[in-house]
């Protein structure tokens, strides 16, 4: 029988490329997003099931994560889907603060707390994507990589709660990966092959962690460029 995983973010960046990690091993997949019109060829595959909606309309999610659910077997969630905001603390908006906020946060702690019952029953792994900022001090993205602090230590948490019944949970810390996420930032990845990083090499951890003998469990899993390097954006100006 295929394993089944639900991901949050599959439709681009890091949770597209875990999500063709997964089918190559054979997973079933339901891969939520907004906008799929990026998603290449994870559309392809009869194994993977696009969920397209917002994961900020709660009871739409919750009705839709129940509807997958129901009379299924469940093995793995992956919380990927966020959204980053820069800026100094009294610039960013409060919009973007709640954005982040209930992204990056409170829908991994709901859909884990919606999906527990089932991963259970499979001894399954939830695999939190925070940041390499959860456990830095972030100066112009405070929110965010508090956001990426509280998922870490809710991952922490619900290790210890949940590990008698055989689940497994990871927090992966990935470093700068070069995806869309920056598009609200004057700043993104180097374009240096070694001073970034692909969504293909959080994939690849997500393969190693998963295949990790079943008596141990990766709870914390950091990757980061051999170099460091951040590019400022060229503004229009810069190139005229
Ligand atoms: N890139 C990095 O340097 C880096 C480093 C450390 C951690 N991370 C983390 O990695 C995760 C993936 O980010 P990424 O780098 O792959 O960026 P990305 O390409 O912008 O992907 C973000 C994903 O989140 C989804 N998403 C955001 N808000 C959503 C909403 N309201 N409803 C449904 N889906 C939503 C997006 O879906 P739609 O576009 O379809 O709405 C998209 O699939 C994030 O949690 C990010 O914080 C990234």
């Amino acid at each position: 029988m295929n394993k089944t995983a639900i991901v949050t973010g599959a439709s681009s960046g890091i949770g597209r490329a875990i999500c063709e990690e997964l089918l190559d091993m054979d997973y079933e997949i339901y891969g939520i997003g907004r906008d799929f019109s990026d998603a290449g060829s994870l559309l392809d595959n009869s194994a993977f099931h696009k969920v397209e909606l917002d994961l900020l309309d709660t009871p739409n999610l919750e009705n839709a994560v129940r509807e997958i659910v129901k009379g299924e077997t469940l093995d793995l969630l992956v919380n990927c889907a966020g959204v980053a905001y820069y800026g100094l603390a009294d610039e960013i908006s409060s919009g973007h603060i709640s954005e982040m906020v209930r992204t990056n946060l409170e829908i991994p702690i709901r859909l884990s707390s919606l999906l527990l019952k089932k991963l259970k029953e499979r001894q399954g792994t939830i695999l939190n994507i925070a940041s390499v900022t959860a456990n830095q001090s972030n100066p112009h993205g405070a929110a965010y990589g508090a956001t990426k602090a509280g998922l870490l230590s809710f991952s922490r948490s619900l290790f210890d709660e949940v590990r008698k019944h055989g689940v497994k949970v990871t927090t992966i810390l990935p470093d700068m990966t070069d995806t869309n996420l920056y598009r609200n930032a004057d700043f993104e990845t180097s374009k240096e092959e070694n001073a970034r990083l692909l969504p293909e090499d959080i994939a690849e951890a997500v393969r190693y962690i998963l295949e990790s003998d079943p008596h141990l469990v990766i709870t914390e899993f950091t990757v980061r460029p051999q170099f460091h390097r951040i590019e400022k954006k060229r503004s229009v100006s810069d190139m005229i």
